[in-house]
């Protein structure tokens, strides 16, 4: 039977207090509804449906590159209301609902609850929880079987006391919700369309309701706030840490630790407290990161060390690599084995080659550097003319002295050698040295000027 999930994301989010639409506040630095869209995906559905309503746009502009279709509702009349916005572009198979404000369900558990779901039986999500309040209850009958959903506003006392909730995941036949949903009535305490009470319709239908519980209450989590956005994120990020300790990384604390995308490390990384990574990173094996680095997207060769608060974005570092403290490498930098680049340094676009070092305070962009090169402190390469970028080419073994300028384009030979404080705009042929500077006079017995006493 072919699958079609329906994810809704048309509420508004009011306690949020915010202009952005409530789904696409971001856990993680991703959007919530796209990690439920993520998660979705894993069951291989045919058809992803996103129920829209409040912000629709910038949620249809923010889904742009995705294979959903959308379904816009109005005016937010409730839950059933809501996925019956979506029931013509359904398919003839079965159809899982799904909310893009719980970000944390896990692929495991919807396979669980889906592998039980066919022309005769339901599937519902439920929770146990110390403290239901807020939730919609579980009514089972004798035999323990479920046969309806009564929301906290319209349960009875006895009602109240039940601990088993529903978490509002649910999945059923097409067939199923299009002829249950158009029989949903509003009459109830906040005179919404339910989606909850299809349950007492399968039930008095003789169709089956399987339950499935998550493995851990924080999957089933709504958000309807900041601060139970940030509990999620932490308890995200938890999670994070745990796996990559378990595969061998040592993080210092692993409270301190955030990763906004996918961090794949090699055996025995060391990360320090404070660091962020985001897109996709990769760190080899016996990588060191020390306290507050912010690592985007980059390719982190074994054996590097990396010193505190260093920004590295788009690297590609061979290995065996120093970098920092205060480093900042933006795209495009890649450095060959063993090349250092030390503090307040600045590198775009820059190869550097094996055992090259730049060690302090040098701006080298759109830049090849050779093995061996020494850059000496306070180089520029001056690759901006005001219109155009040009690169500027240093050979093995050529040393840069400090306070360079490198006016490109430019090329330095191989083993040349540059004089500090000069500005060179012309090539440098190998193993020539060039100045060019003001010479040094020097005045023996020099008399500084004395100020004129007051008369
Ligand atoms: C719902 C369930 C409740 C369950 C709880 C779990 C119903 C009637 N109740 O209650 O049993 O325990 O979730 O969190 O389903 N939405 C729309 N359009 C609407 C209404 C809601 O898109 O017209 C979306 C909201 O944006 C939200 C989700 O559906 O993401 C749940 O809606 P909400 O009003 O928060 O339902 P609850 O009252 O929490
Ligand atoms: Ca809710």
């Amino acid at each position: 039977m072919t699958l079609d999930v329906v994810v809704l994301a048309a509420g508004q989010g009011t306690r949020m207090r915010s202009d952005l639409p409530k789904v696409l506040h971001r856990l993680a630095g991703k959007p919530m509804v796209r990690h439920v869209l993520d998660t979705a995906r894993r069951l291989e559905a045919q058809r992803l449906h996103v129920v829209i309503g409040h912000g629709a746009e910038r949620v249809r502009e923010a889904l742009a590159d995705y294979p959903v279709s959308f379904a816009v509702q109005a005016e937010q009349k409730g839950t059933g209301h809501a996925v019956a916005q979506a029931l013509e572009g359904l398919g003839d198979g079965r159809v899982l609902v799904l909310y893009g404000d719980v970000p944390l369900i896990r692929h495991e558990t919807l396979a669980a609850l889906m592998a039980q779901v066919d022309e005769s039986r339901m599937g519902l999500l439920t929770v146990t929880l110390d403290d239901p309040s807020g939730y919609g209850r579980i009514l089972r009958n004798e035999a323990g079987e479920v046969v309806a959903i009564v929301e906290q506003k319209d349960a009875a006392e006895h009602e109240l006391a039940i601990r088993e909730c529903n978490t509002g995941i649910m999945a059923m036949t097409a067939a199923q919700l299009k002829r249950w949903l158009p029989r949903l009535s509003a009459d109830n305490a906040q005179g919404e369309y339910y989606l909850t009470d299809v349950i007492a319709m399968a039930a008095a239908e003789g169709v089956a309701i399987a339950t499935a519980q998550p493995a851990d209450a924080l999957e089933v989590e709504g958000v309807n706030n900041r601060v139970q956005m940030a509990r999620l994120e932490r308890a995200h990020q938890a999670r994070i840490a745990d796996a990559l300790m378990t595969q061998g990384v040592a993080l210092m604390d692993p409270a301190r630790l955030d990763v906004r995308g996918r961090l794949r490390c090699g055996h025995d990384v060391e990360i320090d407290v404070g660091c962020v990574f985001e897109g996709e990173v990769e760190l080899g094996e016996g990588v060191r990161i020390g306290p507050h680095c912010v690592i985007r997207d980059s390719h982190i060769g074994a054996g590097t060390v990396i010193e505190p608060h260093s920004v590295l974005e788009g690297v590609v570092a061979a290995g065996h690599n120093r970098i920092g403290p205060f480093a900042r490498l933006r795209p495009g930098t890649r450095l060959a084995v063993g090349a250092k680049v030390g503090n307040f340094v600045e590198t775009k676009n820059a190869e550097v080659g094996e055992g090259s070092k730049i060690n302090h305070l040098s701006y080298v962009g759109d830049a090849r550097l050779g093995q061996d090169v020494n850059v000496g402190a306070g180089t520029i390469t001056c690759n901006y003319d005001g219109a155009r970028k040009h690169v500027t080419e240093i050979g093995d073994a050529a040393f840069i002295g400090s306070n360079t300028a490198l006016v490109a384009p430019v090329s330095i030979g191989k083993g040349a050698t540059i004089g500090a404080g000069s500005t060179i705009s012309k090539d440098v042929a190998d193993h020539a040295l060039a100045v060019s500077r003001g010479r040094q006079i020097s005045k023996p017995d020099w008399q500084r000027p004395t100020k004129q006493q007051d008369q």
